[in-house]
């Protein structure tokens, strides 16, 4: 009996923890598109400037990379590969991940598979919601990853930002912070049109890093339904050939 009480009482917890857990309940929609090269060429260049300096992609490599972005050797050595000196090695971090833990209070997780986890909107509205938070480690908190241990490292691209919140109280008489708004402090070496850009072509790399086949996908169903359509008009010429003498 107990037992199945304590079972009720944890049934009945953890909807309830994760709706209060659940940030601000914000979602802003990822504009990213993995058929668009240039971006996804940008978005390398900014996971490996801006993240791979903590966190890996254990199971990407630069030359795939490379090949699959249409990226020379020559460009991939000199823009791209900090953390590894032969091609076809991994997207690996620059910091120890002891190092890493011991700063952060816990290790950066590897991004390889991110966007297949969280989901690419989720990925946005993470880079989009960083603000100032004074009583955090790091002076920084998130709207998608409250209390995350993530420092924003985009700062300086986007300026400062601070959240508004509202109190609000529901039918139950219990009081929730709301967010508002952002309110811009300081501004960024970036306009808020370029820092989109830098995010949703960072975004759209993390997505191609999830699933890297599915660029050959989309480029084999443009060619399979190429196929098909000459096919059918073929088809088409041979009916009319056919039934021309039927009627
Ligand atoms: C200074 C080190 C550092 C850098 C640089 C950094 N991160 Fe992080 N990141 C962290 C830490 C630490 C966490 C763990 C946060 C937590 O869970 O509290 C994290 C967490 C994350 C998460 C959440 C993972 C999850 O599912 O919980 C994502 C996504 C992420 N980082 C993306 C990025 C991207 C994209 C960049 C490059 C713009 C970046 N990070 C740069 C340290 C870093």
């Amino acid at each position: 009996m107990n037992r199945f009480i304590g079972f009720l009482a944890l049934a009945l917890f953890i909807p309830a923890a994760f709706a209060a857990g659940g940030g601000s309940g914000i979602v802003m929609e990822s504009h990213n598109d993995v058929g668009n090269i240039a971006s996804l060429q940008r978005g390398a260049r900014n996971f490996v400037n801006y993240c791979l300096g903590c966190h890996s992609a254990k199971f990407v490599r630069y030359n795939r990379v490379a090949r699959d972005l249409g990226i020379s050797e020559e460009d991939l050595a000199k823009y791209l590969m900090w953390t590894a000196e032969k091609p076809h090695e991994t997207m690996d971090v620059a910091m120890p991940a002891d190092d890493a833990a011991r700063w952060f209070g816990r290790t950066p997780p590897d991004l390889s598979l991110i966007a297949r986890s969280r989901g690419v909107d989720w990925l946005y509205t993470y880079l989009m919601t960083f603000y100032v938070d004074e009583s955090a480690v790091f002076g920084a908190n998130n709207l998608m990853l409250p209390g995350a241990s993530m420092p924003n490292v985009l700062w300086e691209l986007e300026g400062r930002k601070e959240a508004v919140f509202e109190e609000t109280v529901d039918d139950e008489g219990n009081s929730h912070e709301e967010f508002v708004e952002f309110r811009q402090l300081t501004e960024g070496s970036l306009s808020p049109e370029e820092f989109d850009q830098f995010a949703t072509d960072l975004v759209n790399f993390l997505d191609y890093m999830g699933e890297p086949m599915q660029l050959k996908r989309q480029s084999l169903g443009i060619r399979v339904i190429a196929y098909l359509l000459v096919f059918f008009l073929l088809a088409l010429a041979l009916k009319k050939e056919f039934w021309k003498d039927v009627h």
